[in-house]
């Protein structure tokens, strides 16, 4: 994680982390507008599939956002998988603009989501067990991103996605 060694007027060091400055939370409807402009800069310039984006984030799925400048530089999203007795989460998306890549930002989000689901199962009275995802298998940098956060390949499920086959991936909690 990127970081800068400070000197105080003491002369005492101590250490700045970057990351200070980025804020994660949850996202509401208010943050439709942000992530819409979120899409159009960072994925595609549509105003109808931007607007799906945010929506779907906001009102269909369980979003954390992480903030900086009041922009969104990252996203992880997720939805409980079949009944709550399951204990099992999906991550639907994950993740982080280009310019705040390699700074933790997509490790904190997937920490902090992890947090917010063990929370929401335990307050119905339920144990969040298994966090799974399903990524495109040629996806190298996700692969790298999952295998340093304690996920583990599961199987392959042959042309799932239009042009890749599909990797599942669990982290058991
Ligand atoms: C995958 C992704 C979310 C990672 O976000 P990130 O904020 O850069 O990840 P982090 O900084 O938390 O990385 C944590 C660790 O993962 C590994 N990692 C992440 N990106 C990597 C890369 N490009 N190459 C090699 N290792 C990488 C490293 O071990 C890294 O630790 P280090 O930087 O101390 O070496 C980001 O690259 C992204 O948005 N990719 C496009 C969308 C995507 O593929 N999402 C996942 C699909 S399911």
């Amino acid at each position: 994680m990127s970081s800068a060694l400070r000197t105080t007027d003491t002369n005492d060091i101590y250490i700045v982390h970057e990351d200070v400055m980025i804020n994660i939370r949850t996202a509401t409807s208010d943050d439709i507008p942000l992530l819409e402009n979120m899409y159009r800069k960072e994925i595609e310039d549509h105003t109808e599939r931007s607007q799906k984006f945010a929506e779907d984030l906001v009102l269909r799925y369980n979003t954390l956002l992480a903030i900086k400048d009041n922009a969104v530089c990252g996203s992880v999203t997720w939805e409980p998988r079949g009944g709550l007795d399951d204990g099992v989460v999906e991550m639907i998306g994950l993740g982080v603009n280009d310019a705040f890549k390699r700074q933790g930002i997509a490790t904190r989000l997937v920490n902090e989501m992890i947090e917010e689901a063990t929370q929401f199962y335990s307050v119905k009275g339920y144990l969040l067990r298994v966090v799974l995802l399903f990524m495109e298998q040629s996806n190298e940098t996700a692969r790298k991103f999952y295998s340093a956060n304690r996920f583990k390949e599961m199987a392959v499920v042959q042309s799932l996605y239009p042009n890749d086959d599909a990797s599942i991936w669990t982290r058991n909690l």
